[in-house]
């Protein structure tokens, strides 16, 4: 069974698949399988990063699959340390080497890292990357409201996307307002909290109601949200199943209670002491 997720409009023009594949701690050999399988599925929406150590695993992935490049949305992530004007027009080049592709869909800036400040500079290469075609679009992941501010105020350009972490034990309301005053999508990493939130007897009581699975609810809560949401899976029946959720709906009653779980719980680094490079 496959399933085709829709599409949310760029503030660039461009469009993205609301429902992707995340391959974060995927081997290559894992993540081609994982790929290949999700495009099999139906999603066209695969996530990765250079830090991942799979985009060549990724690229296998999508040749294999058959689906034709132009119809997939790839996106790939400029590391913390490849942070600088050359050194990301490097990195990035590098990347497409590694995925065995003329473009990506979307480059991010990883992370902020406020500390080493270099995420301007880094901003300024990735608009001109975009500019050559090298990126379709461009956007960030872990921005604050102050790095963000300060990255459109020096250079008059908003990221189409801020991914940050995003879960039901972490709601981000104040940032998903703020990408939203900056016309930009909020895109949600870890959005099964690593699966710590599947267990929860509030999302079990709401998967029962529905006949659905845990991770199916929790991924239709942030589709109602808005989110672009990119559950990881290396398990083919999982990848299936995460994507079926265009043919149910929460109602206000599963909204309110699973709105009820935010308690300011991240899985993942804060992103403003997140990537100093080690003495
Ligand atoms: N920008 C950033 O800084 C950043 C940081 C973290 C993540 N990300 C991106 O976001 C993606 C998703 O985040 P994540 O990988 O941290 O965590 P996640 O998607 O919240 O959770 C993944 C975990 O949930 C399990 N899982 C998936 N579907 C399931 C299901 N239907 N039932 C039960 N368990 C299920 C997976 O196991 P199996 O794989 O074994 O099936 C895996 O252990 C990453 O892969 C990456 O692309 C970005």
């Amino acid at each position: 069974m496959s399933a085709i997720s829709p599409t949310l409009a760029l503030r660039d023009g461009r469009e993205i698949p609301q429902v992707g594949l995340g391959v974060w701690k995927a081997s290559q050999e894992q993540a081609t399988m994982a790929v290949r399988e999700a495009l099999n599925a139906g999603y066209r929406h695969i996530d990765t990063a250079a830090i991942y150590k799979n985009e060549e695993g990724v690229g296998a992935g999508l040749r294999e699959s058959g689906v034709p490049r132009e119809d997939v949305f790839l996106t790939t992530k400029v590391w913390n340390r490849d942070q600088g004007f050359e050194s990301t027009k490097d990195a990035a080049r590098a990347s497409l080497d590694r995925l065995g592709v003329d473009y990506v869909d979307l480059l991010l800036i990883h992370w902020p890292v406020p500390m080493v400040d270099r995420y301007v500079d880094t901003w300024k290469a990735m608009i001109e990357l975009r500019d050559a075609g090298l990126a379709r679009s461009i956007g960030v992941s872990n921005f604050t409201p102050a790095t963000l501010d300060r990255l459109v105020d020096e250079t008059g350009e908003a990221p189409v996307i801020n991914q940050i972490e995003v879960h039901p034990y972490l709601q981000q309301e104040t940032m998903r307002a703020v990408d939203a005053g900056h016309g930009a999508l909020t895109e949600a990493w870890s959005p099964l909290g690593q699966s710590h939130v599947l267990g929860d007897p509030v999302i079990e009581a709401i998967a029962a109601k529905h006949g659905r699975t845990p991770a199916q609810v929790v991924i239709r809560w942030h589709v109602q949200l808005g989110n672009v949401v990119i559950p990881k899976s290396v398990t083919p029946a999982r990848i299936v199943s995460n994507i079926q959720v265009f043919d149910f709906a929460l109602d206000s009653d599963d909204l309110a209670a699973i709105g009820a779980l935010d308690r300011g719980e991240r899985f993942g680094p804060d992103p403003d002491t997140f990537g100093p490079p080690r003495p």
